[in-house]
């Protein structure tokens, strides 16, 4: 990193660095530079043989991460949507390529791209009183950083399609259920647990822990069309009048009136 980031606060002990998303009184929603930063982040530890784990959590009990920040998306329109959609893909894409163990640290909401963005990691810890949802067509949108294909790949078609139809947010202990999450602790728990699983993890030999990792995702070969799909169908709804109503209704703290414009 050539700079300390101003959204994310770094931790790194025993080998293990801890990445934790400071905008506490946003809900920990994913800005455009909380994103510029996770990328660069997460690029410079690719890199880094000194860091052998990562842990990325959110800050305080209350959001893992509330979502990408919806007054950001309020002003895209289709061109800068899927364009966004795709950024948000890339960096995601990058945290689940990083070439050593992530584990998602979720306290209170993981919500659309907070969601998303844990399903990117590679292991989920969670605590007890944590929700996951794709809300998204409540603000007459879908999930566009990847969610659509790794929500599917993580619970299955049928599940995937009531959380992203049906927009509310399931328990940590449904989300377990459902497989979307890999253990569920106390609330306040998730780092300690996560660091706990973790310097057992990078006992094992890091190559072997980096090629397990690329031979499991070579399980969804063709992943590209699917994120493309989804990209396009995000931007085709950017600037509908269906989104600027779900846009404008939650900045006015309001239900939203769809017209399926
Ligand atoms: N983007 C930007 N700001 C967000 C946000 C988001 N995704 N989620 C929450 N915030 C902000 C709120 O606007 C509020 O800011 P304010 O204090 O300046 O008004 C602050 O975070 C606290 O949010 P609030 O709704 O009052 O907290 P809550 O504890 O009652 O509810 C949530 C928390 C996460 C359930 C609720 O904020 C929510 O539903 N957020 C949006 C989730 C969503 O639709 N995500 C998908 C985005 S694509």
């Amino acid at each position: 990193m050539n700079h300390q980031p101003e959204t994310l606060l770094l931790h790194t002990e025993d080998r293990i660095t801890t990445v934790t998303i400071n905008r506490p009184d946003k809900r920990n929603a994913l800005n455009n530079q909380v994103l510029e930063e996770l990328q660069e982040v997460f690029i410079s530890f690719l890199e880094n043989d000194e860091i052998r784990g990562v842990i990325l959590t959110g800050s305080g009990t209350q959001a893992f991460a509330a979502g990408a920040d919806i007054p950001e998306l309020a002003k895209l329109k289709e061109k800068s949507g899927r364009r966004a959609s795709e950024k948000g893909q890339s960096v995601l894409s990058i945290i689940e390529a990083t070439g050593k163990p992530v584990i998602a640290a979720v306290e209170g909401y993981a919500l659309g791209g907070g969601c998303e963005l844990a399903m990117a990691c590679h292991l989920r810890v969670v605590s007890e009183k944590a929700w996951f949802g794709q809300p998204e067509v409540g603000l007459g949108l879908i999930p566009g950083y990847g969610g659509t294909q790794r929500l599917t790949r993580l619970v299955g078609k049928g599940r995937a399609l009531e959380m992203i139809l049906d927009g509310t947010p399931i328990d940590a202990r449904k989300a377990y259920e459902y497989g979307l999450v890999n253990r569920v602790v106390a609330e306040g728990q998730t780092v300690a647990v996560a660091q706990e699983w973790l310097r057992r993890i990078i006992t094992r030999g890091p190559k072997a822990l980096k090629k397990a990792i690329q031979a499991v995702h070579a399980a969804y070969p063709n992943r590209a069309q699917g994120f493309h799909d989804e990209s396009q169908l995000f931007g085709s709804l950017c600037g509908t009048d269906d989104f600027i109503e779900g846009t404008r209704a939650f900045i006015e703290k309001r239900k939203p009136e769809f017209q399926n414009k």
